[in-house]
């Protein structure tokens, strides 16, 4: 058993809010794991490594500098210790971070050091594509986000206008163009595709709001947790349930 709550999906499905908001409630650590395939590519616009050269990606791996520092709300996410969290934000960044994130040697560098992090740092959220699937396969609970295109276009979109990704200015049909474009990207690659694991819980974002998906993932987890004892040991801390009675909030 992995002591780790796997939340996958494609772009804009609310990862990211869910994962955040579901580890400060828990009061556990998060990671973002969308973040090292960004700072991947964003360092290697940087310096200026050709991702046509997979060799030359593989072997400059080892020198990119990639730190994260992780916290409940968030993450930092370092390059020879300067922190890009606000720079690997740009959708130039997500049109090459999942260029990246096809390469081989990129995938298996990032999913060992997922997997050291979640080793090191349980119990831990993770968000990103392959989790339940392929990174941590024996994670305690997995859900898989889903939502339309035009409406995780939508929400990309918003978040933008925010001001929070830290983006230029792109037009709706723009972003939906590009989240399409992505979803195929990161469907089909060959190497542990954006897919639910068999064993995931799919839940369909569309019609709901932030707080509604954090409340029924709690919910799931206290009702599994309730009926497996060897979930129930484990996570009665974070989730307080009742020792006898299992979820102390059915309602
Ligand atoms: O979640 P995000 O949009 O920040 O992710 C950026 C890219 O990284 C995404 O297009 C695909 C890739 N990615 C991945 O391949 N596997 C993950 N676990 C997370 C992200």
């Amino acid at each position: 058993m992995t002591r780790a709550i796997a939340l996958d999906g494609l772009s804009g499905a609310g990862k990211s809010t869910i994962a955040k908001a579901l580890a400060n409630t828990l009061g556990i650590n998060y990671l973002d794991t969308g973040a090292m395939y960004r700072a991947l590519a964003y360092a290697a616009k940087q310096e200026k490594i050709s991702l046509d050269e997979e060799d030359l990606v593989a072997s400059w791996l080892d020198h990119s500098g990639l730190e994260l520092v992780l916290a409940r709300t968030g993450q930092k996410t370092l390059l020879h210790g300067v922190d890009v969290s606000t720079q690997i934000r740009s959708p130039e960044m997500s049109r090459l971070s999942s260029a990246i994130s096809a390469l081989p040697s990129v995938r298996h560098y990032c999913v060992e050091m997922q997997r050291q992090l979640a080793d090191q740092q349980m119990p831990l959220v993770l968000d990103g594509r392959d989790i339940g699937s392929y990174v941590l396969p024996r994670a305690d609970f997995k859900f898989y986000l889903e939502a339309t295109a035009a409406e995780r276009a939508r929400r990309r979109w918003q978040q933008m206008q925010d001001g929070s990704q830290g983006a230029a200015a792109q037009s709706y049909d723009q972003v939906l163009a590009e989240i399409i474009k992505r979803d195929l990207n990161d469907s089909s690659r060959e190497l542990a595709p954006a897919i639910a694991a068999p064993d995931a819980i799919v839940i369909d974002t569309t019609e709901l709001s932030a707080a509604e998906v954090l409340q029924r993932i709690l919910q799931l987890m206290r009702v599994r947790a309730a009926e497996n004892p060897a979930l129930g040991d484990f996570w009665r801390q974070y989730l307080v349930l009742d020792p006898v009675c299992g979820a102390e909030d059915k309602g």
